[in-house]
């Protein structure tokens, strides 16, 4: 098939702003969107810059707007987004400063990710073998423990777009997997985190999150969960 990939590209050295340029390439239906912009680079225009890693969705690097939803690029097949000889539209995500093309400064998020304290915090004696949890306890993180901090959600979510002060979806559902991990003993200076005027309480239920997560995880609901557990802890 013949794809044309009309990518918003920007270069801080001589571009004042963003500008469209389309690429025709060649390509299989069943090839990915990141194996697309690969042959703009390799062949095409070697100046053309964004991320990936894995190429797999494991590291969460090549989160980019795709047809105006955000999505992993090596996630992404050709035939589910683009007709034979029709156009795909790329863009770098939202609400986080563009560096380059496709590349955003990811600092902001990652502040973000750093504030709800994500590690494992128990002060108790360490027992002779593993901290051992139930079958029901691990279930309860199951979801919030997927994440692959590709930034999709919180980059599609509205809110931040015009508040980069709210923590954001993805740093909430890395709160969720400590705070519902019963091996965790820092569940109140988190739900305390999430009640600042930062946290959940700036989340209006718009789902955009929970539609752009490539790992399937139900944001939506897991905030929700979170603001029950603040209510239940200023009770
Ligand atoms: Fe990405 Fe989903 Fe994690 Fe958000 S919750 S950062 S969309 S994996
Ligand atoms: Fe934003 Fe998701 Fe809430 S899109 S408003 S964090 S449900
Ligand atoms: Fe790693 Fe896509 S390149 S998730």
């Amino acid at each position: 098939m013949i794809v044309n990939i009309k990518i918003l590209r920007f270069d801080p050295e001589k571009d004042k702003k963003q500008h469209w340029e389309t690429y025709q390439v060649e390509a299989q239906p069943s090839d990915r969107v990141l194996d697309a912009i690969n042959n703009v680079k390799w062949y095409v225009d070697p100046t053309l810059n964004f991320r990936r890693s894995c190429g797999h969705g494991i590291c969460g690097s090549d989160a980019m707007m795709i047809n105006g939803r955000n999505r992993l690029a090596c996630k992404t097949l050709l035939r589910d987004v683009v007709k034979d000889g029709g156009t795909l539209t790329i863009e770098p995500i939202r609400g986080l400063k563009v560096e380059k093309d496709l590349v955003v400064d990811m600092e902001p998020f990652f502040d973000a990710y750093r504030s709800i304290m994500p590690y494992f915090i128990n002060e108790s004696p360490a027992p002779a073998g593993e901290r051992l949890q139930s079958q029901l306890d691990a279930e309860r993180m199951a979801h919030s423990s997927n994440c692959i901090l590709c930034a999709c959600c919180t980059t599609s979510c509205p809110i931040f777009w015009v508040n980069g002060s709210y923590l954001g979806p993805a740093a909430i559902v890395q709160a969720h997997r400590f705070i519902f991990d019963s091996r965790d003993e820092a569940t109140n200076q988190r739900l305390n985190i999430m009640n600042q005027n930062t946290g959940v309480w700036r989340c209006r239920t718009a789902y955009n999150c929970t539609e752009a997560c490539p790992r399937e995880i139900p944001i939506t609901t897991l905030i929700e969960e979170v603001k029950r557990a603040v209510m239940f802890q200023q009770a």
